[in-house]
């Protein structure tokens, strides 16, 4: 059997967020947030389920920390609920939201597992959302006080600091599609978000820094590569366009202080900018948004293929085995970890990378002993991290992997319905099961390798030392 083995001091991970995991939602002092909001309404969640209790992480933390030590993450990335810390998104702090990410942080520290927290998951104060939210100058603002706040308590002990958690889909998803909260369909909305949440970025990086002096400051983008169905002029403009509207509008503003003229040029087209000067965009915007950063978090799932459509829009060209897919309908495609972590080194050359997520929902009952056995995970899991060994090799600053996710949760507009976990929750009684995938990664870890043995022989069997 041959191992691959990762570089000494490679951080391994696993990855949660406050809104996905913690309940206890009107606890504490806790405000309302705006997914608590949205998942209130009829029809907006695929379950009708919401996330006043999900995992009960508020109060089950101890026990999952439990988890992680099992496991022997090197680190845990979490995300901390604006809500909490000032339920009313400005002004007045609740002593209760610090105190628990207090604890939680000295409990890590305990076990030996550094804390990587997000400052923003998608759990905006309802609040702030009644007063524009971040299609509105001011929720940058407020984040800025609020990063401030949460960075000058738990600075001493917590040196790494992602500010935003995934851009686009917080515009896109949010304000554009309306899949997620607050549910918007507007795209010239989506684009004033998307400039607020880069802008708060660039703000809080200098905020984080003036509380913390030795903070390595980041932000998470999902970066979806993207490949042209043919090598046609009309199918290799349909992946261009998808690039800028996804990958570029977030990635060039941060590293290189501009919006890509091309992809600005495809939004005046589609009528959703007026003109490309971009009224929204203040002096000394794009100086602030491009404040170097320490490290980039790359959140990494799946391609996208693109076509020229039939009435000569860019279309989704993707047709893949349905085996090939995970229970979210995405294409397993390992290839496209180790081709974004390339393009995004060459292009960009952050100082550092983290794959801040990677894995895939399947969903697989436990067994009358209560064993899950969840081979397409473990696969999944392997071939990924097989990728990313790959773009170290060939010279990229890749320094940490979290698995996303620790656990089954909410998994936003879906519910209970996709488990992204390597464990187990029975949502009834809160129970944490270790599927077979968190057996195999516990033996990664501990090897700090993994085993390239091909699929057929390796479909999770743990070791039998275990169970
Ligand atoms: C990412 C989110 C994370 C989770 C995974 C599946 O887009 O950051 O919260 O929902 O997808």
């Amino acid at each position: 059997m041959n191992r691959i083995s990762f570089p000494d001091g490679f951080i391994w991970g696993a990855a949660t967020s406050s809104q996905q995991i913690e309940g206890a939602a009107g606890e504490d002092g806790r405000g309302e947030s705006i997914w608590d909001r949205f998942a209130a309404v009829s029809g907006k969640i695929e379950d009708g389920s919401n996330p006043a209790i999900a995992c009960d992480h508020y109060h089950r933390w101890r026990e999952d920390i439990e988890l992680m030590k099992w496991l022997g993450l090197d680190a845990y990335r979490f995300s901390i609920a604006w809500p909490r810390i000032i339920p009313t998104g400005t002004g007045k702090v609740n002593p209760a939201g610090l105190d628990f990410y207090d604890a939680l942080v000295d409990g890590l520290l305990d076990a030996g597992i550094r804390p990587f927290p997000t400052l923003y998951h998608w759990d905006l104060p309802q609040v702030l959302q009644d007063k524009g939210g971040w299609a509105s100058r001011e929720t940058a603002e407020a984040f800025v006080e609020y990063s401030a706040i949460v960075t000058r308590r738990l600075g001493d002990r917590v040196k790494q600091w992602v500010t935003h958690n995934e851009p686009w889909c917080i515009a896109t998803l949010g304000h554009e599609e309306g899949h997620h909260a607050p549910g918007h369909t507007e795209p010239a909305e989506a684009l004033l978000a998307a400039h607020h949440l880069l802008l708060s970025h660039g703000w809080a990086t200098e905020a984080i820094r003036r509380e913390v002096t030795d903070a390595e400051v980041g932000i998470v983008h999902n970066y979806c590569p993207s490949y042209p169905a043919t090598e046609s002029e009309g199918d290799k403009n349909a992946a261009r366009w998808f690039d800028g509207f996804f990958n570029r509008w977030y990635l060039d503003p941060v590293f290189r202080g501009s919006y890509p003229a091309d992809a600005v040029a495809d939004r005046v087209g589609a009528g959703h900018l007026a003109g490309s000067d971009m009224p929204f965009v203040m002096d000394g915007d794009m100086a602030a948004i491009s404040t170097p950063i320490d490290f980039l978090g790359l959140n990494y799932y799946s391609r996208n293929v693109m076509k020229e459509g039939p009435d000569g829009k860019p279309a989704d060209a993707k047709s893949v085995p349905a085996d090939e897919l995970t229970d979210m309908g995405w294409e397993v495609f390992p290839e496209g970890l180790y081709d974004s972590l390339m393009r995004v080194h060459h292009d960009y050359k952050p100082r550092k990378i983290y794959i801040a997520e990677n894995g895939a929902a399947y969903d697989y009952p436990a067994d009358p002993e209560g064993r899950i056995a969840d081979p397409k995970r473990i696969t999944y899991l392997r071939e990924h991290l097989l990728a990313a060994r790959r773009a170290i090799t060939d010279g990229v600053p890749l320094e940490g992997y979290f698995h996303w996710s620790l656990m089954d949760n909410f998994e936003w507009g879906f519910g209970f319905t996709k488990r992204f976990g390597l464990f187990g929750v029975d949502f009834e009684t809160q129970k944490r099961i270790p599927k077979d995938s968190a057996f195999w990664y516990r033996d990664v870890l501990a090897a700090n390798g993994v085993d390239e043995i091909s699929t057929s022989t390796s479909r999770g069997e743990p070791r039998a030392s275990d169970r």
